[in-house]
């Protein structure tokens, strides 16, 4: 048996729908790439890694709530510093996490993480998620695990959004340190995709069903590049691979060079 996850991230959904995101009309975009990933097939659950509301209004996250009960594949977020998970809690019946959850499928072990600091752009966990992380880490014994969550637990090398990674990282660190198990940490927040690893363990940045931000710059900076998502696959054998899929070209989202 397998399991197959579509990790979507930062769709920055206003509560005006007339309202674009340098250029690029987020809900036609998010659209395409749900339309995507239910054309793919065989998905048994999408991780939406936080940012899917631009300004927390109430009428974004019935927009995505009407998005995703559309489509027959179940959907777990956890919030991102744009989100509003009491908001979202009224308006959507999708799952909005707002502690530290874990999900077991198969033989797989799944940590679903709360990073929003509320009124910072940067992220934190706070101690009684980070020791329910730590407990569900240790619980999990020798089984493979994979972690979500918002913001990145290390710098990305574009010093205006390491500035806002998840600040207690070595916290984080420390507590990951008590299994050799865990196969792979997948982040949102950077709109941009990043291979890198801490102490062996992976972590992958996925770019944004919307807009992109340009790799290694130390200022703010869009980069032409489509809205994508990402395909993560656990096998039962304990291995797991995952791929970056990017929309075709459409004048409905693109983004406007600058
Ligand atoms: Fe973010």
């Amino acid at each position: 048996m397998q399991i197959r996850i579509a990790q979507i991230t930062d769709a920055h959904i206003f509560e005006d729908p007339h309202t674009r995101f340098e250029g690029c009309d987020t809900r036609a975009s998010i659209e395409a790439v749900l339309a995507e990933i239910q054309s793919l097939g065989n998905i048994d659950l999408i991780v939406a890694t936080g940012d899917m509301s631009m300004d927390g209004g109430f009428v974004s996250y019935r927009f995505l709530n009407s998005l995703f009960s559309g489509c027959d594949i179940p959907v777990l977020a956890v919030p991102g510093n744009h989100d509003k998970p009491g908001v979202a809690s009224q308006a959507a019946n999708f799952y909005f996490l707002t502690s530290t959850v874990k999900r077991d499928f198969g033989r797989w072990r799944f940590h679903f993480l709360n990073t929003k600091k509320d009124g910072h752009e940067l992220g934190e966990i706070d101690s009684k998620d980070l020791a329910e992380l730590s407990e569900n880490i240790v619980s999990a014994g020798r089984k493979p695990q994979i972690i979500f969550m918002h913001h990145p637990p290390l710098n990305i090398g574009s010093a205006w959004l390491d500035d806002m990674k998840l600040e207690n990282s070595s916290d984080f660190w420390q507590i990951v340190s008590q299994s050799s198990n865990i196969k792979g940490v997948f982040c949102g927040h950077v709109h941009q995709d990043n291979e890198l690893s801490r102490n062996g363990v992976p972590v992958i940045t996925t770019p944004s069903t919307c807009i992109q931000f340009k790799r290694h710059s130390r200022v703010y900076q869009i980069e032409r590049l489509q809205p994508g998502f990402r395909i993560i696959e656990a096998q039962d054998d304990e291995t797991f691979s995952h791929h970056l899929v990017r929309l075709e070209p459409s004048d409905d989202f693109s983004v406007p060079l600058l």
